[in-house]
């Protein structure tokens, strides 16, 4: 760690965690796969907000990525030689059925079970994000996440997922934090599809809320012995102050950033700390309130950072505002993200106080940092100061006997992050992206190193 801030170095190994503990990767499918418009896969609202000036750092784009559509042979052996047991990576609704609806595409289907038969063949346990972003565009034309239909069209979409891969496929996420897509792409709209305002975030966020569930209970009927999850972003918060109005704005980023989609799964109802979320009421009918639930075999928290949060009088609904880590002089990542592996304790201890959740796994956690190819190698020390130090609280959590059983680190090769293109890299794997090499940073070294013992 640079030092900021001074945590001792932690030393772990891997049987602190337990035998039964999880450990793996996560991707996501647009950030890794490229083969965008291959055979007859359908576009997305990724494909079309790329293709968007000013939209995507420097307008770059995933057509190509990591061309995991072609390399996922030599990835997946990368993965096995770095003892990684679990590979969590998300399927592409427009690679299955082109048009988001009506026919299923062979060619997609292929792929993934390519994919998922290599995983087996290698002894890596597949598990698969049923919706990681990328809508197909067609349904976006048709309102996506805004129109209610979704619900209909996600339920088909899931159908065809667990008839096709439920027999090898144990382990599933129906969502990849709903809070994100429909905040990032649905209010500020710096995600895709580009969407702003309350008129497009409220509608999103009950469809979301109800697909959530409704996903869950696909799955539980159509595929036998499945593992059932479904995954949140989520921060520690911290007011700025101890001054009332401080506390007030904390509490209302909590609602929104961490309870906003958990809750109504719980049957909690949407989070009241936030007036505004009241005019959800419009879009509900009086049987969502019972279809909102599902009773989840786990819950993927993704943590990344903390926020401090103060009062403002120019955030309109909110009224609260993130006080951005640069501006507070404490190491952050690339992404402009404190580094603050207190923050992971305290989102397992936050989850563990529901008392319906039954497990909690992190299903992704890690940093950006400036990488260089120097001679053939990757020294990334900062990164792997950072998994050592978010792991330890990760252990310390278990340890004071919270419920937390497993760890998936972001990510396996550097990807493209979303609206900020190539330039974050986040993997335990550089990929130079000129001619597609792999090289294992330090921090990759360390992680297959810890893993060693699973398979000694
Ligand atoms: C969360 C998202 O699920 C993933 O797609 C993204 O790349 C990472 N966080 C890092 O921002």
């Amino acid at each position: 760690m640079t030092d900021k801030k001074n945590y001792p170095n932690p030393e772990l190994g891997i049987n602190d965690f337990g035998n039964d503990f999880i450990w793996g990767v996560s991707t996501a499918a647009y950030q890794i796969e490229g083969a965008h418009a291959i055979h007859d896969k359908g576009e997305s609202i990724w494909d079309r907000f790329v293709s968007q000036k000013g939209k995507v750092y420097q307008e770059h784009h995933g057509k190509i990525a990591c061309d995991f559509y072609h390399n996922y042979k030599s990835d997946i052996q990368l993965m096995k030689a770095m003892n990684i047991p679990n590979f969590r990576f998300s399927l592409s609704w427009p690679r299955l059925m082109p048009k988001g609806e009506g026919s299923s595409s062979q060619a997609g289907i292929d792929f993934y079970n390519r994919v998922i038969d290599f995983c087996l063949e290698c002894g890596i346990t597949p598990w698969v994000t049923i919706y990681h972003w990328d809508l197909p565009q067609n349904l976006e034309d048709k309102g996506g996440w805004t129109n209610r239909k979704i619900i209909g069209w996600f339920e088909n979409y899931v159908r065809l997922c667990a008839k096709h891969f439920g027999n090898r496929v144990k382990h599933w996420m129906v969502l990849n934090e709903p809070m994100v897509f429909t905040g990032a792409g649905h209010f500020l709209g710096v995600h895709a599809p580009g969407r702003k305002g309350l008129k497009n975030f409220l509608p999103a966020v009950h469809h979301a809320a109800l697909c959530q569930s409704a996903g869950g209970r696909i799955l539980r009927s159509e595929v036998t012995n499945a593992t059932i999850g479904t995954t949140f972003s989520c921060s520690q918060i911290t007011p700025r102050s101890n001054n009332k109005k401080d506390a007030l704005a904390a509490r209302k980023a909590d609602a929104l950033l961490n309870r906003l989609f958990i809750e109504p799964s719980l049957g909690l109802g949407y989070p009241k700390d936030i007036k505004v979320l009241q005019r959800i009421e419009k879009y509900q009918r009086p049987e969502d309130k019972k279809n909102l639930i599902f009773d989840f075999d786990f819950i993927g928290i993704q943590n990344y950072t903390r926020e401090v949060v103060r009062h403002s009088y120019t955030t309109p609904y909110l009224w609260a505002k993130i006080v951005k880590a640069t501006k507070r002089n404490v190491q952050t990542t690339l992404m402009d993200w404190e580094v603050y592996p207190p923050s992971i304790y305290a989102m397992i201890a936050k989850f563990n106080t529901y008392e319906n959740v039954k497990k909690i796994i992190i299903t992704e956690n890690g940093s950006a940092f400036e990488d260089s190819l120097k001679a053939g190698k990757v020294h990334d020390p900062q990164r792997l100061s950072y998994l050592k130090h978010y792991l330890k609280e990760v252990h310390k959590a278990k340890n004071d006997g919270l419920k937390v059983s497993g760890y998936f680190a972001w990510t396996f090769t550097d990807n493209f992050e979303w609206a900020e293109g190539f330039y974050p890299r986040f993997g335990l794997v550089y990929v130079d992206f000129k001619n597609q090499k792999r090289i294992v940073k330090s921090s990759g070294k360390w992680y297959r190193d810890f893993l060693r013992p699973l398979f000694d």
